[in-house]
This record gives structure tokens, C-alpha cells and sequence, in this order.
């Protein structure tokens, strides 16, 4: 059941699209609509835009668009009633107790309580006899009490199915458990058997900045095979998306800074030693929905990754997606252990700090990184080196920051800083040339996945989707025209099966006299699609502003008329009837088009 059109309206009104996304974005003000970059791809230039006329959004770059909802839907990871909920709270209406379908959200809800439940029995567990040998181990490794029960920690006993009992007990069906990822599924005999996903490891809870315990984290108490076992990807939990401790980090940023560690054994070592801002990522390399997650709540992130290889590596990559969304960086560097952990362990937390104080900026990092690649002492050696230097340099977009780096630099490889300063500006303008070159091939093309992967059969039927297209973004824009053309066209007319749905979607409602705004459509459209339909209405929202200027008939009923005879001749083409199998009228039509060509 569907939510009503009643509460719909309401929270239209309420939830005006300028505040909703400015808590996410920063937005600049262009005349009737405000521009920033996109949450939802990587770029540079700005080409997601906000629409406060129609309480809409959309992106240029990657066809992202919609209505609050939707946006809702994809920067929360949420369901549409998620969404929807979410949104009551946030902006202070009450939600209609039922009418609407919400098995989704409350299926995400079991699994939550099923994570809590777990958590209990893992940390239960842990202080009980049995987790004798895991609690051991925990204090072995210089964890106190005291912390283990700050982050909720636990055992899973060495047995196919502790866990697994309790929880039937609790009243959770084996699918239930299963899709939580909290136990296995065997079909080795004849019969299925069940049993625990986690044998015999310290369990570490991953807790969403909300409170709810997601997924789970295992390591074995040895130095066996695999060290971690994770919960894998449910219904509850992306691990892609998540990150480990933010949940208590983020009500400890200091300064607009985060430090970001690589396990989760540095996390709650850098906690217990008073860096309560310490987070991790949970054993995938650094994702960009990682990194804009964590800059919603900081300006600058610390990386203290691994001082091996791999960690210095994967520190290099981090610089670079921080630095796309404007992130700042600095970079620890250890020596005489491996992680913050050892290094804690080892030298205690001032040593930490003072790591923390003496950290090498982003810049200054991969100034020293590029420095090592060369030999100064030939000239060959100093002129590459300048070159990579300026590279750099040339990526910063503070002046300020520019002119520092060049004195510097100018020092070190004794050229006139002057002449730092000319190559760095003529690269900066090179690059600013290719971008945006870049960015209208891009905006024309939009990136796969949208556009053209949502609504496959337009790539063979380009000139019948072009009409519907354009029938469809009248339609929402003028809704009026709508009794005047109900006769004319039916959804099977219609060559491609998302517009043919959209019409479907909006016949329904505008001949029951319904609004269409989009706030009344997003609970039939995934959020792509959205986007897909918001670019038709916003697409069209320029047909006023033509038909003002005299320009064809852009925006009036004639056009849809025109787009309607298309789009028949169009299908017509597509079946090949012949012209004897046609109806006189169709016949007649299919002339008149031939004419108008
Ligand atoms: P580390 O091997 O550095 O783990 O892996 P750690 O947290 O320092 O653990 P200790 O100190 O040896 O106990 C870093 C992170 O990579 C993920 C985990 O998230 C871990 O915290 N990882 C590592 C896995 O998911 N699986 C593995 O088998 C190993
Ligand atoms: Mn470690």
C-alpha cells in the first residue's frame, strides 16, 4: 500500500531540497538554482544542481536526480519507508501508522535487533568461564577491562553452533540468522544444517554512527588462518560503506580532525590511549564512499596506515581520494613498529602525539615521496624532481599555499622562485583547460549506468525515445494537457519500457486527477530511475523561457501532438506492418508523418 498523497504534500512543504542537501553539500547560489559537487560521484567541477522550484535535484555528471526522498534513499543507504521515515523525524511529521508497505524495513529492523542480540551473547560469553582463554588473550594484548567493555567486545565459543542455539531461543528463524550473516548454511548431507558463522574469536561489534550494532569482525586467538573473519555484505551492512568506530569518534572531533587507522585492534588501542577520534575502514581498501561519509564530519584526516609497503601504499591512494572532495591530509610515518597499536604499546601515547604534531601535511608528504624518487645531486635528477614538484604544487588551489610551497621549493633546487611560480600557473591552466573539455564530453555523455543502462532500448530505438521523452517531460511540467491527450496515446505506444512505465505512472495518477510531482512518484521508481525521471522535468522546465522567446513550439500541446504522431510511426516501423494490415486512420497518419518529414 502506498503511502497517501495527504502526508506526501505535507512533507513536500516541509522538507524544502535547498536545507535537506545543504547539510550534505555546500552550495552555491546560481541564480534560481545552487550548484555543488556531486555526493554521489567524484568530481572537481561542480555539476550537481538543486532545483528549489520543483524541491529537486540532479547531477550532469552521473544523471543522479530526484526528489528529497530519493536523495534520502541514496545518501542514507536507505529503503523508500526508510527514507520516507526518516525524513517525518527530521523535518517533525507524524508518519500514517500503516497504509504503506514496509516488510523491507522492518526485515532491516530484525536483523538489527539480531546483531544486538549477538553482541550480548558474544560479550556475555567472553566474561564467562568458557571466554576465559579470549579475555586472556585481549588483557594479554594490554586492553583493559574498561575498554573491552567500551567497545562491546566478545567471544564465540568453540562450538558449530553456541551462537545458534541462543539465538532460537530468542525466538530468530534460521533465515533469519542466515541473512544477518550469522550463521552458515551447509548442504553437504541430505539434510541442510545450520551452524556459526564465528568459532572461537574475539568478536569486535561495528556500530553505525546511529548505534546499531551492523556486522561483526572475528579474530582468532593464534596466529592462524584467516586473522579476521567478517560479516559479509546484508541487508544492514555495506562494508564498502562502513567504517569502524565513528560511531564514538564522531562525538570527539577535535579541531575538525579524524585519525584513520587500518585495523581495528589500532582503534581500540588509540582509543584506550585517549584518541577518542580514531576510526578505521574495515579491511577493503579506502572507498570514496568511505571518504565522503567521513568528511560529513571532519576537515582533516590523520592516516595512520601500517609503515609497511602495503600501508604506505594504500596511504598514497588515500591522499588522492581525500584530496577529490577537499579533504585535508596528514601522514604518519613509524618508525620502530608497524601500527599505531605497536607503537603505542612500545613508546606510549605522547610518543603518538607527538607523531600526530610533526606530521607531514599532504603536500609536504608527497614532496618528500617525489624528493626520494631522485638524485639531486645531478642536474638531471634536480630538473625531474622540479617537474614533479611543480606537478604538485600545481594542485594546490590556495594561493597562499602555492607561494609557500614555490619559496620553499625555489630554495631547494635553487631556481628563482618566480620562475616556480610561471610553470606552476601554466600547468594550472592547461589542466583547467583539459577539464573542462572533459566535463562536456562527460555532461553529453553521462556515465554508464544511467541514462542509457536504465532504459536499455534506447540505444536502438533513438528517435521514439526522443519523442516520448519529450511527451513525458511535458506531461510534467504542463499536467494540465493531460485530459486533452488521454484519448490520443496509450502506455502501449510507447517503444521503451522505462518511459513506458513512467507514462503508465502518470496516466494513473493524472486521470484520477493527481499531482505529479515528484514526491507523489518516487515510491514507484528505484533512485536511478528517479534521476531519470527528473531529468525530464527539469529538462523541460526550459521549454517556458523557448516558447516566451518564439522559439518552435517548445512546451505546448502541439509539440506533444508531434511527439504522439513520432512515436506511432516509430512503432509502426518497429513491427513492420505492412501498409495493407494497417487501419485507414493509421494508414492516413503514417502519410501525413511521411509529409511532415
Ligand atoms: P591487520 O593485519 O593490520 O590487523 O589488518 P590488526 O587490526 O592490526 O590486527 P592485529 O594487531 O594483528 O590483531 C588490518 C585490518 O584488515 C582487516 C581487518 O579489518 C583488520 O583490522 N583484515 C585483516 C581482515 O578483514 N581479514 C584478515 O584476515 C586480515
Ligand atoms: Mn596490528
Amino acid at each position: 500500500m502506498p503511502i497517501p498523497d495527504s502526508f506526501l504534500s505535507d512533507l513536500r512543504d516541509r522538507a524544502d531540497v535547498e536545507s535537506l542537501i545543504s547539510s550534505y553539500v555546500t552550495l552555491k547560489r546560481r541564480g534560481k538554482t545552487l550548484t555543488g559537487l556531486c555526493p554521489f560521484h567524484s568530481e572537481k567541477t561542480p555539476s550537481f544542481t538543486v532545483y528549489p522550484d520543483s524541491n529537486s535535484f540532479y547531477c550532469f555528471g552521473c544523471g543522479a536526480g530526484g526528489d528529497v526522498i530519493t536523495f534520502v534513499r541514496r545518501v542514507e543507504n536507505l529503503d523508500y519507508v526508510e527514507a520516507v521515515k526518516s525524513l517525518a523525524q527530521r523535518y517533525g511529521l507524524n508518519m500514517p501508522e500503516d497504509g504503506y508497505d514496509d516488510t523491507l524495513s522492518k526485515k532491516r529492523g530484525r536483523l538489527m535487533a539480531a546483531n544486538r542480540e549477538a553482541a550480548g551473547f558474544f560479550h556475555h560469553t567472553l566474561m564467562s568461564e568458557h571466554g576465559k582463554p579470549a579475555l586472556d588473550y585481549l588483557l594479554g594484548r594490554g586492553l583493559s577491562m574498561a575498554t573491552v567493555k567500551r567497545f562491546g567486545l566478545g567471544y564465540a565459543p568453540n562450538d558449530w553452533s553456541g551462537l545458534l542455539e541462543h539465538m532460537r531461543q530468542k525466538g530468530y528463524s534460521q533465515s533469519e540468522l542466515l541473512e544477518a550473516n550469522l550463521v552458515r548454511k551447509s548442504s553437504k548431507s541430505e539434510r541442510e544444517t545450520y551452524y556459526d558463522n564465528f568459532r572461537n574469536r574475539v568478536m569486535v561489534p561495528i556500530i553505525d554512527p546511529r548505534g546499531n550494532v551492523i556486522a561483526f569482525g572475528g579474530r582468532v586467538l593464534d596466529d592462524s588462518k584467516p586473522k579476521y573473519i567478517n560479516t559479509s555484505d546484508t541487508l544492514i551492512y555495506k562494508k564498502s560503506q562502513g567504517v569502524f568506530a565513528l560511531n564514538f569518534a564522531k562525538n570527539d572531533i577535535k579541531d575538525g580532525r579524524l585519525i584513520l587507522a587500518e585495523g581495528y585492534m589500532d582503534v581500540i588501542a588509540l582509543h584506550q590511549a585517549g584518541f577518542l577520534n580514531a576510526v578505521a575502514g574495515l579491511g577493503t581498501a579506502l572507498t570514496r564512499e568511505q571518504t565522503r561519509l567521513l568528511s560529513r564530519y571532519a576537515d582533516e584526516v590523520v592516516l595512520a596506515y601500517d609503515s609497511d609497503e602495503a600501508g604506505q601504499a594504500a596511504a598514497q591512494k588515500a591522499i588522492g581520494l581525500f584530496g577529490e572532495i577537499g579533504v585535508k591530509v596528514r601522514v604518519l610515518k613509524f618508525e620502530g613498529g608497524k601500527d599505531p597499536d605497536e607503537i603505542i604499546r612500545k613508546y606510549g601515547a605522547e610518543r603518538f602525539q607527538r607523531l600526530i604534531d610533526g606530521a607531514a601535511n599532504d603536500t609536504e608528504y608527497k614532496l618528500l615521496n617525489e624528493r626520494g624518487k631522485y638524485d639531486l645531486t645531478t642536474d638531471d635528477g634536480k630538473v625531474s624532481f622540479m617537474r614533479a614538484a611543480i606537478a604538485v604544487l600545481a594542485s594546490l588551489d590556495s594561493a597562499v599555499e602555492r607561494d609557500i610551497y614555490a619559496s620553499r621549493l625555489s630554495d631547494e633546487v635553487s631556481v628563482g622562485k618566480d620562475a616556480i611560480l610561471i610553470q606552476v600557473n601554466e600547468l594550472r591552466s592547461k589542466r583547467r583547460k583539459q577539464q573542462e573539455r572533459e566535463r562536456s564530453r562527460f555532461t553529453a555523455k553521462s556515465l554508464p549506468g544511467f541514462g542509457e543502462g536504465l532504459n536499455p532500448e534506447k540505444k536502438r530505438n533513438l528517435r521514439a525515445a526522443a519523442a516520448e521523452e519529450k511527451l513525458l517531460s511535458n506531461l510534467l511540467n504542463n499536467p494540465g494537457f493531460y485530459p486533452k491527450l488521454a484519448d490520443k496515446v496509450k502506455a502501449e505506444n510507447f517503444v521503451t519500457e522505462l518511459n513506458r512505465r513512467i507514462y503508465e505512472v502518470l496516466e494513473k495518477r493524472l486521470s484520477e486527477n493527481r499531482g505529479v510531482e515528484l514526491e507523489f512518484l518516487s515510491g514507484s521508481f528505484s533512485p536511478e530511475e528517479m534521476g531519470a525521471v527528473n531529468k525530464l522535468l527539469v529538462s523541460g522546465s526550459a521549454f517556458g523561457k523557448a516558447a516566451s522567446q518564439g522559439l518552435a513550439n517548445q512546451g505546448s500541446l502541439e509539440e506533444c501532438i508531434d511527439c504522439i504522431n513520432i512515436m506511432f510511426k516509430e512503432k509502426l516501423k518497429k513491427e513492420k506492418v505492412s501498409p495493407s494490415e494497417m487501419s485507414d486512420e493509421e494508414f492516413l497518419r503514417r502519410i501525413r508523418d511521411k509529409n511532415l518529414l
